[in-house]
């Protein structure tokens, strides 16, 4: 294994010469080890730079762990014995607004017997380091990394909620938006003021001539309320590159200046005791002409190499890849080849999620069998984030040929799927409302809570069960199950989401409602809506936790859908095998005996009884043996 250069290690062991010597020991250790991946990753993007970038970032991660408490350090060394702790079938995620769900930091912290009883050990907390004023994209444009916004505390707060959070075990997500900051960032600010160093951080163009040459291969993210990707800016005398909002300026990562600040807040946020970075927006990170700028080969390197700062530095602290892109990309940001297992150790399962809301539409399992199938397997250190809803749109990732494979076509099935979930189609039981429709492409997305999406909006016999289904299908598949807040209650859409100007023009706000504590009182009152959906829900966490089979180092392989409507998967652990089955339609299905790659008797975790093979309407069936 490469070695850091003799300086780059005496440096280090004379900068922590008044540690602890156990610290000392395990920091040098870490450098060690780590070195070849920080200076691969930087080589990936910097060429030529790299080493002289590497023995800087070494200089970072040593200011930041001097300054790690010691509770925190701790944590580290934990996680050196339970590395794969993230990928535990007790994993539970929650997610939400801190004020939507707890009014402020100190709210959400006496809160924390709620997500306790429901068994959550994870929770994201959307973002809330000091923002634009709005509007400002639900706190994704940054003002400034290192104060919380006012209204919900101070960077105290944080650091204690966190240790609450960490004696409940409750592992802290923070977002770290490194694409772009707001244009009120004192970077953007000083770049307007003519500061070349600052300008050099954002991709500033002097007249159109290359935003035009980009835009020909661009896609639109926001078309409606946001089209194009670059905004003229008076003040910089310039077009700036703003890929989302024209507020939202993009960094600049082809500046190695940038990957050294968020090398410095990747600690700073680790030393709050956050425990997971979720890297917003991590596709868009690296431009290159004709091409959609995302997914660039560079995007990687930039991720390993702050994942290897963070596992120097910082080794309690495991990364999240927000990246909605198609199957084919995705699992790089697992890691694939030399970046196997050494970039980000989750990432959202868009798929899953699109795939079993199209199977409910069209009460049909082979679509989604086949785009699942065609995921690669991840690196066995690494888990998927699987959801049902987020607090984002839901974008019909429908790919053509998987729909060809079921004789469908994919426009036709997109189309399908954005008339059903707007209520549009004869007979939806769906209440959900279009975003962002593109008239060039057809696209239209969609919002709406999961409930409101199932069928409970609009009274159907079926809802609950079909929620019930989404819950189970996301807690079964593997990884690490995230609950969009008010999903495990069962909320509807919330009719008051424009009332606010600055949220007026954007409907997710529909299905990110303010937590109603009085309806969420009723959980524990039977025979209401909400018992039911918290009541199971729980228990299959519960269940989940006891399954070897659910460890996320275990891949879900899809089953041949022997009757279509049914979606059925097998993962198979050395001690254990798991079949999930999962009736997708209205109607009692039966699944064929010779299709359960199991001995007698099938015993069913979720009843804990032997089972038949018979499943009601939405019925799901977690089959061990
Ligand atoms: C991510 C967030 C989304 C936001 C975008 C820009 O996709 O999930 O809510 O609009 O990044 O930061």
């Amino acid at each position: 294994m490469q070695q850091p250069p003799a300086p780059v290690l005496a440096r280090a062991a004379q900068a922590l010469a008044a540690e602890p010597e156990h610290d000392r020991t395990v920091f040098l250790a870490r450098l060690q080890r780590h070195w070849p991946e920080l200076l691969h990753g930087l080589t990936v993007a910097y060429g030529g730079q790299a080493e002289q970038l590497a023995e800087r970032v070494v200089g970072l991660a040593l200011d930041g762990f001097l300054v790690r408490p010691a509770d925190l350090r701790l944590l580290d060394l934990r996680r050196h014995v339970e590395a794969d702790w993230f990928q535990s079938p007790r994993m539970l995620g929650y997610a939400c607004y801190a004020e939507r769900f707890g009014g402020d930091l100190q709210g959400v912290a006496k809160r924390v017997p709620y997500l306790e009883e429901l068994g959550v050990t994870y929770l994201h907390l959307m973002p809330l380091l000091r923002p634009r004023p709005a509007p400002n994209d639900g706190g994704y444009a940054v003002a400034d990394y290192r104060q919380v916004r006012a209204d919900l505390g101070t960077m105290e707060d944080l650091s204690a909620l966190a240790a609450v959070l960490r004696d409940a075990g409750i592992s802290l997500t923070l977002d770290l938006v490194l694409n772009h900051v707001a244009a009120e960032h004192e970077w953007a600010r000083r770049a307007r003021a003519g500061e070349q160093r600052f300008r050099d951080y954002f991709h500033v163009f002097p007249d159109r001539s290359e935003p035009d040459a980009y835009e020909g291969t661009l896609p639109e993210v926001f078309p409606d309320f946001a089209p194009g990707s670059f905004t003229w800016d008076a003040e910089l005398d310039g077009w700036v590159w703003t890929t989302f909002n024209a507020w939202q300026w993009d960094l600049n990562w082809h500046n190695p200046e940038v990957f050294c600040q968020f090398a410095e807040l990747v600690c700073f946020l680790a030393n709050q005791g956050v425990e997971c970075l979720r890297l917003d927006a991590i596709a868009f990170l690296w431009k290159r002409l004709g091409t959609d700028c995302q997914n660039q080969p560079e995007v990687h390197g930039l991720t390993q190499a702050l994942r290897a700062l963070g596992r120097i530095a910082a080794p309690a602290l495991v990364f999240k890849a927000e990246a909605i892109v198609g199957p084919d990309q995705l699992v790089h940001y697992l890691g694939t080849g030399p970046h196997s297992g050494k970039v980000s150790d989750l990432a959202y399962h868009n798929s899953l999620m699109v795939q079993l809301w199209s199977g409910l539409a069209a009460q049909d399992a082979r679509l989604a069998t086949t785009a699942l199938r065609r995921f690669p397997a991840k690196p066995a250190t690494t888990a998927w984030g699987t959801y049902l809803r987020c607090h984002d749109d839901i974008g019909w990732a429908i790919d053509d040929a998987d729909a060809a494979a079921v004789g469908w076509t994919g426009e036709g099935h997109r189309r399908f799927l954005s008339d059903f979930y707007s209520g549009a189609f004869p007979g939806s039981w769906a209440r959900g409302l279009v975003f962002q429709e593109n008239e060039a492409t057809g696209d239209r997305r969609i919002s709406g809570t999961a409930a409101s999406l199932a069928g409970l909006e609009a009274g159907d016999e079926h809802a609950v069960d079909r929620l019930l289904l989404g819950h189970l299908a996301v807690l079964g598949y593997g990884g690490v199950p995230l609950i969009w807040m008010g999903d495990e209650l069962a909320l509807l859409n919330d009719g008051s989401w424009a009332r606010l100007d600055e949220q007026a023009a954007d409907n997710r706000w529909v299905h990110r409602p303010r937590m109603p504590w009085d309806v969420a009182e009723r959980r524990t009152v039977d025979g209401t809506v909400e018992h039911r959906v918290w009541a199971a829900l729980r228990h299959a966490a519960q269940v989940r936790a006891g399954l070897p089979s659910l460890h996320a180092s275990v891949e879900a392989e899809l089953l041949e859908p022997v009757n279509p409507s049914v979606l059925a998967w097998v993962r198979r652990a050395p001690s254990q095998t798991l079949v999930a089955l999962h009736n997708m339609s209205p109607e009692p299905q039966l699944w064929p005996r010779e299709a359960v790659p199991l001995p007698d008797p099938l015993w069913d975790a979720l009843s804990g009884t032997t089972a038949g093979l018979v499943l009601p309407p939405y019925g799901v069936l977690w089959l061990v043996g």
